[in-house]
């Protein structure tokens, strides 16, 4: 008998219970994932159901047409660029005042497009390019979908 013997009753590595219960809960989750992909279940991402876009990424969408880049790396605003945190409550550009109170619901998608005459003009964008057409030309869904998820921003 040596000072360090091994405890006999020690079994090793994770218990079979544990290694069944990881497999079922992997399977049910990629399957509601899975599901959930062909828009069967409701969203996961938001418990309250947007009328358009919710099958698309916002925030992919603005990463890929260079929001971020005038606006800020947080939407926050920099210097001449607004803050994108105040869409729900309407512009905070003066220079939208007039579409926000012609379009109070709609102003944004307006705006983001840039397609509509109340808004095409290139004096009144500042320099902000009208993604609506070519060459960024993100559809309709796609510019709900941000503002969507703009209109969540604290
Ligand atoms: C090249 C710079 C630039 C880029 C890129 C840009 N913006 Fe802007 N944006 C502006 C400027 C400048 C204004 C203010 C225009 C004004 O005051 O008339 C503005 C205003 C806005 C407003 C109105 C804000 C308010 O409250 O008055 C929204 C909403 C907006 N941008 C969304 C976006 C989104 C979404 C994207 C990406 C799809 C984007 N912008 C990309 C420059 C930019």
């Amino acid at each position: 008998m040596t000072a360090h013997a091994p405890i006999e009753s020690r079994t090793s590595g994770v218990p079979a219970w544990a290694l069944a219960f990881t497999a079922v809960v992997l399977l049910a989750g990629g399957a509601y994932f899975g599901t959930n992909l062909a828009g069967e279940n409701p969203s996961a991402a938001s418990s309250t159901p947007e009328p358009s876009g919710s099958e698309f990424n916002a925030v992919a969408i603005m990463d890929a047409a260079g929001c971020q880049a005038c606006h800020g790396p947080d939407l926050a605003g920099v210097a001449v660029f607004p803050s994108l945190h105040g869409v729900k409550d309407g512009p905070v550009s003066e220079n939208l005042a007039d579409l926000f109170a012609a379009n109070p619901d709609t102003w944004a998608e307006l705006w983001i497009a840039g397609t509509d005459p109340a808004t095409s003009d290139a004096a009144m964008r500042g320099g902000m390019p009208a993604f609506g057409g070519p060459p960024y030309s993100l559809s309709p869904e796609e510019i709900a979908a941000v503002v969507a998820y703009l209109k969540t921003l604290p």
